[in-house]
């Protein structure tokens, strides 16, 4: 079994189910992606690594979340911003033990049904922790997709076209690995201005990089 370079788990090793976690039980897993993709949704990766690794300490499983005090999660919150986040976390927890026997659902239209959980958060996952073919679909992942497609227009207000793109190039073997790789990207490489294109591992698959390309071909600029 293999270990994140910070010690953490890793949701996939060579030759491993990428539904099946090396170190934590699938249930667990899903639970600790869920709270790490609500803590990084409105925050830094660096500023949300030791706020996540004090909130699976305090509570490893959604039952010890469950059963929690709003207080104690608001304390352990203090800093992160955006509060209401920790709410929805309680909230989310209570409703998987109550009405969900403990469990979370293994589909994006099952997960979205939790208080709390948006679209974004639910394929992400189903994707991550379940494998199951959904596209995780937020604000990096629509400007990359733009671009690998050269869709034209203002992408803030395309968002329904960018969903059903990410969707179509949704590899559904992987689709864990495939959502996090445009994130990955779109955060790294593929950035809002100046996007590394000569270091971009997709160039090759890239339409607006191939048009600016060959504009550039065409004596342009
Ligand atoms: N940002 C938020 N969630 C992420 C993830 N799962 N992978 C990469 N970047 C992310
Ligand atoms: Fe983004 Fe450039 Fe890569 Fe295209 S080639 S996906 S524009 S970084």
């Amino acid at each position: 079994a293999s270990r994140g370079a910070d010690g953490g788990p890793v949701a996939r090793g060579d030759g491993e189910a990428e539904s099946a976690p090396s170190e934590l039980p699938q249930q667990q897993f899903a639970y600790w992606v869920w709270v790490s993709e609500v803590m990084l949704q409105q925050t830094q990766v660096a500023t949300v690594i030791p706020y996540f690794k004090r909130w699976v300490t305090k509570w490893p499983t959604v039952a010890d979340l469950a059963a929690a005090d709003i207080d104690t999660v608001n304390t352990l919150w203090a800093g992160l911003g955006y509060y209401r986040r920790a709410r929805y976390l309680l909230d989310g927890a209570r409703f998987v033990v109550e009405k969900l026997g403990g469990r979370f659902p293994r589909t994006a239209t099952e997960l979205v049904k939790i208080p709390g959980v948006g679209p974004y958060t639910s394929a992400a996952v189903a994707s991550i922790a379940f494998g199951s073919p959904a596209a995780a679909v937020d604000g990096n992942v629509i400007r990359v997709v733009s671009r690998l497609r050269a869709l034209p227009g203002d992408p803030t207000k395309l968002a329904s076209t960018h969903a059903a793109m990410a969707s179509e190039l949704l590899d559904p073997e992987r689709p864990g690995c495939y959502n996090q790789a445009l994130m990955e990207l779109g955060a790294t490489v593929c950035r809002p201005v100046n996007p590394n294109c000569a270091a971009c591992p997709v160039r090759g698959a890239c339409r607006a990089a191939a048009e600016w390309e060959a504009y550039l071909a065409a004596g342009g600029a």
